[in-house]
C-alpha cells in the first residue's frame, strides 16, 4: 500500500512540481475531481473547506497528490464536532520517513545530528503542505535558525565585525547542514577546508583587500600549527567585536603595551615566560645569551608586538618570520638570517645579531 502512495506521489511530482504555483494549484483542483473521489466529504474536497493548507504557491509533492497519503480516514463522519475523521500515517519523523528514505539514511548514517532532528521536530523548520519555498521552510537562514539561535542573533547584533556569509540569505546553510554531518558542528565540511573553500581568493571589504590565506598557505615553507586542526583558535566564524573576527583581542598595528593580557590570544598555547622572563636559558631561542630579546623587544609601554616579526598564518621563512613588515604605508623590508645558534634581522635597525 505505502510503496504505491509513495510512488504516485512521486509521479504526480515529476509531472507537477516545476511548474509555477498558479498552475499547480489549478491542476490540483482538475485532479481532485478526477483522482480524488474518496477525497470527498459531502461531496466537497478537502481543499474547498481545507484552503489554508494549499495557500502557498508551492505544494509538497503527497499534498498535490492525495490528502489521505498522510490522512488515514478514521471511518468516522467528518467533519463532526469532538470527532477525529483522520488518524496521521505516522507520527513525527517518522511520518516524513515514510517516504523520505534518502533523507533518513543519510541522517542515521551521520555522527552528529541536529537536536530538532533527532527528535523529530521536522515541522520546526517545514511546512507539510504548502510553502513559498522549494524546500518548504518556513524562511531562510538566518531568520530560520535565529528562531532558537537567539545567542548568535545577539552577538551578530552587537558586535561591530559581522562576517559577510552570516549576513547572506541562506548563509547559515552554506556553513553549516540543517540535519546532520559527519563533522562536529555539523559542519558541511572539515573545519579548515570550509574556511579555505572561500578564503582561496583576495576578498574585497569596502575599500580593504582581504588576503588569499589559502595560497599564502601554499606559498609559505612553514605553516603555523596553530592551524592544523582549524582556523577557529583564533577566529570566531560569525561575529565579533575584535578586528579581523578575532576571538579574543590581540593588537595587530605596530605598538602595544607588552602586557600578558594583550597577547593572550598567543598565550592560550605559548607559555608566557617568553614574554615576562627578563633573562632565560630555556623560556625562550629568542635571546642572547640569557637576555630575552622577546623581553627587550615587546616587554615595555611602548612595546613592539609579535606582528613586527611574525606572520601568524604562515611564512616563507623560519620561525614564522615575514619578509616584509607593514610599518604604516610603508612595506619594510625584514633582512632576517638564521645562524648555528642564533640569527639577525636588519630592518628596524642596521643588522643585529643574537647569540644563545
Ligand atoms: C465540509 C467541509 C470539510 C471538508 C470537505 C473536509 N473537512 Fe476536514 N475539517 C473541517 C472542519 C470544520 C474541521 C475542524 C476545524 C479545523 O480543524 O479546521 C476539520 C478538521 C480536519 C482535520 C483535523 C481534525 C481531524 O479530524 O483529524 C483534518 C486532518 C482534516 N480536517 C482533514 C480533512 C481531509 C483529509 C479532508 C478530505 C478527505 C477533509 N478534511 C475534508 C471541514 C471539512
Ligand atoms: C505529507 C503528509 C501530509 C499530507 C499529504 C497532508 N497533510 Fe494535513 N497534516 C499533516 C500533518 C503532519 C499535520 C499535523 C501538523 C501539525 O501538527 O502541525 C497535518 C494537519 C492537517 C490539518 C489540521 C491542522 C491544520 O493545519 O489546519 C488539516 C486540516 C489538514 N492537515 C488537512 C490536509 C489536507 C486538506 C490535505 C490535502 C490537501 C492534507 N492535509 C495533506 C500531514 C499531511
Ligand atoms: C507520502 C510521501 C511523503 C511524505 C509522507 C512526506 N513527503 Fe516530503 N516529499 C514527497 C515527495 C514525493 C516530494 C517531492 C520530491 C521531489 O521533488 O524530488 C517531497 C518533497 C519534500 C521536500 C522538498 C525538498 C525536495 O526534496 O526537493 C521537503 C523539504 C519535504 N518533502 C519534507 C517532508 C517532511 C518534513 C515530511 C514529514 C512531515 C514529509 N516531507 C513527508 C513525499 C513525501
Ligand atoms: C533546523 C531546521 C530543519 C529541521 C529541524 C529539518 N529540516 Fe529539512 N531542511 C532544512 C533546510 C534549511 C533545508 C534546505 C537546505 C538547503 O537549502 O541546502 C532542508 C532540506 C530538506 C529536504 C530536501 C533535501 C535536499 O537534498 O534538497 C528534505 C527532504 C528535508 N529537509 C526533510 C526533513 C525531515 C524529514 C526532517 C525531520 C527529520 C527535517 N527536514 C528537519 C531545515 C530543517
Ligand atoms: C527548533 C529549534 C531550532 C532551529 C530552528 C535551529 N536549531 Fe540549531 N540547535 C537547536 C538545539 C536544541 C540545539 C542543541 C543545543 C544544545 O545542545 O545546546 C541546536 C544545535 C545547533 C548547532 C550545534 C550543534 C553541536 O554539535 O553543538 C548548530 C551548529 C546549529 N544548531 C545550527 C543551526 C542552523 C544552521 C539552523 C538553521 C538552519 C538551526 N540550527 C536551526 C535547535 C534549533
Ligand atoms: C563561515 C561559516 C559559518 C557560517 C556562515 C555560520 N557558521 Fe555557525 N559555526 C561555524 C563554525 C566553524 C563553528 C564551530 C565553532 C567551533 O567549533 O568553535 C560554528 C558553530 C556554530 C554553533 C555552535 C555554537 C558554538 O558556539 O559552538 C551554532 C549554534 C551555529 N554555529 C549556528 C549558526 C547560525 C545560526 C548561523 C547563521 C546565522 C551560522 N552558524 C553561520 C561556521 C559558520
Ligand atoms: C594563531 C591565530 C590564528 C589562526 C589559527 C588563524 N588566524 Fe587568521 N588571523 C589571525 C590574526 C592575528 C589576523 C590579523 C593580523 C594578520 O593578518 O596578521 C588574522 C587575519 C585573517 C584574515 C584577514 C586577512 C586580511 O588580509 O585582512 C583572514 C581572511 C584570516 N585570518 C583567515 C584565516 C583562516 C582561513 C585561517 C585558517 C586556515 C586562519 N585565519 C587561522 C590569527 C589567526
Ligand atoms: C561562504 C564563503 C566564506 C566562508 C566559508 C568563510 N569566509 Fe571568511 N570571509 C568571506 C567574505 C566574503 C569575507 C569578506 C567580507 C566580510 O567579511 O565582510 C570574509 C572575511 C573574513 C575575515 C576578515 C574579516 C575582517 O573584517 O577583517 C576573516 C578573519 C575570515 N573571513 C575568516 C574565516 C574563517 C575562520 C572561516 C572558516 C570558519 C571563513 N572565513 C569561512 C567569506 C567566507
Ligand atoms: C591553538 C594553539 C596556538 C595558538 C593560539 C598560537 N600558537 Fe603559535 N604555535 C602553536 C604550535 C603548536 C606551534 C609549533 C610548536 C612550537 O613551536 O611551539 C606554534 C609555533 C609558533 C611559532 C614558530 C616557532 C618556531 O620557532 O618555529 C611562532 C612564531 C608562533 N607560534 C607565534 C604565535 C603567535 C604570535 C600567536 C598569537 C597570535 C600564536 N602563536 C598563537 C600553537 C599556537
Ligand atoms: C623583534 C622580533 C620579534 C618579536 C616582536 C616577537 N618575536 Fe617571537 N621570535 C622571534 C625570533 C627571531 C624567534 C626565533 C628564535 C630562534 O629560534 O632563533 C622567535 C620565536 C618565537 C617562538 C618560538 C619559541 C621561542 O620563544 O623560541 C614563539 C612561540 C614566539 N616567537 C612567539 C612570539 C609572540 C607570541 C610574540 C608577541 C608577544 C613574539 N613572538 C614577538 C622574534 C620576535
Ligand atoms: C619594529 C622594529 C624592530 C624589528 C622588526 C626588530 N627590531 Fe631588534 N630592536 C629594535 C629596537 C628599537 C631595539 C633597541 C631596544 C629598544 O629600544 O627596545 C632593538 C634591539 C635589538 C637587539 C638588542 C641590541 C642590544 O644589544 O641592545 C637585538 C639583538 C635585536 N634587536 C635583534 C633583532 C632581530 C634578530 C630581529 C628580527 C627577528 C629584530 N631585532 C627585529 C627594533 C626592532
Amino acid at each position: 500500500m505505502r510503496t504505491n502512495k509513495k510512488s504516485l506521489a512521486k509521479n504526480f511530482m515529476f509531472n507537477f512540481i516545476k511548474l509555477s504555483g498558479r498552475m499547480l494549484f489549478t491542476c490540483l483542483l482538475l485532479t481532485q475531481v478526477h483522482v480524488l473521489g474518496q477525497n470527498k466529504t459531502n461531496e466537497k474536497t478537502c481543499v474547498e473547506c481545507h484552503k489554508r493548507t494549499v495557500k502557498n504557491n508551492i505544494l509538497h509533492g503527497p499534498v498535490a497528490a492525495e490528502c489521505t497519503n498522510c490522512h488515514i480516514p478514521t471511518g468516522m463522519e467528518h467533519p463532526l464536532e469532538d470527532v477525529e475523521g483522520f488518524s496521521l500515517l505516522a507520527e513525527g519523523s517518522d511520518l516524513c520517513f515514510t517516504c523520505h528514505e534518502e533523507e533518513q539514511a543519510t541522517i542515521a548514517s551521520n555522527k552528529y545530528i541536529h537536536k530538532p532532528v533527532s527528535q523529530g521536530e521536522c515541522l520546526e523548520c517545514h511546512e507539510v503542505h504548502s510553502s513559498n519555498d522549494p524546500k518548504l521552510i518556513f524562511s531562510k537562514s538566518p531568520d530560520l535558525c535565529y528562531f532558537c539561535h537567539n545567542e548568535i542573533e545577539k552577538s551578530v547584533e552587537k558586535s561591530s565585525v559581522v562576517h559577510q556569509p552570516v549576513k547572506e540569505e541562506g548563509g547559515c546553510v552554506g556553513c553549516h547542514s540543517p540535519h546532520s554531518s559527519p563533522e562536529k558542528k555539523m559542519l558541511v565540511s572539515n573545519p579548515k577546508t570550509l574556511c579555505l573553500s572561500c578564503h582561496d581568493k583576495t576578498l574585497i571589504k569596502g575599500d580593504r583587500k582581504i588576503a588569499n590565506i589559502d595560497s599564502l598557505l601554499k606559498k609559505s615553507k612553514m605553516v603555523h600549527q596553530a592551524l592544523n586542526k582549524s582556523c577557529n583558535s583564533c577566529h570566531d566564524p560569525h561575529a565579533s567585536e575584535n578586528e579581523y573576527l578575532l576571538s579574543i583581542y590581540y593588537p595587530t598595528g605596530n605598538y602595544a603595551p607588552g602586557t600578558e593580557d594583550n597577547y593572550e590570544l598567543c598565550f592560550g598555547c605559548h607559555d608566557t615566560d617568553l614574554l615576562l622572563l627578563e633573562t632565560t636559558e630555556y623560556a625562550t631561542e629568542f635571546r642572547d645569551g640569557d637576555r630575552n630579546l622577546h623581553y627587550v623587544h615587546i616587554n615595555k609601554e611602548k612595546g613592539r608586538t609579535c606582528n613586527n616579526c611574525h606572520s601568524v598564518h604562515g611564512s616563507s621563512r623560519e620561525h614564522l618570520i615575514p619578509e616584509t613588515v607593514k610599518f604604516g604605508n610603508w612595506n619594510m623590508p625584514l633582512v632576517f638570517k638564521k645562524t648555528e645558534n642564533g640569527g639577525s634581522c636588519k630592518g628596524c635597525h642596521e643588522e643585529k645579531a643574537y647569540v644563545r
